[in-house]
């Protein structure tokens, strides 16, 4: 709780994907996970939902300390 009291109050999250949609919700079959699949969290991908490693540049410019998640398959 800590960093939503540090963060910032107010203001967009997702500054470009699928701005006409009320709210951005998308769905991965099970089926459709390989061995990894790393998901977007900074809301910059040009692959949403899928990371394309835009984090690293906004992260160096901004300070922030943001990443994907990686769902990945335990290993047996
Ligand atoms: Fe958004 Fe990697 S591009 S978390």
């Amino acid at each position: 709780y800590r960093s939503i009291k540090r963060g910032r109050v107010g203001g967009r999250i997702n500054p470009m994907i699928r701005l006409d949609e009320k709210k951005v919700v998308d769905f991965v079959e099970i089926e459709d996970i390989g061995e990894k699949m790393y998901l977007c969290r900074c809301w910059k991908s040009k692959k949403w939902p899928l990371c394309d490693g835009a984090h690293g540049p906004h992260n160096r410019a901004t300070g922030d300390n943001t990443g994907p998640v990686v769902i990945r398959r335990s290993k047996p």
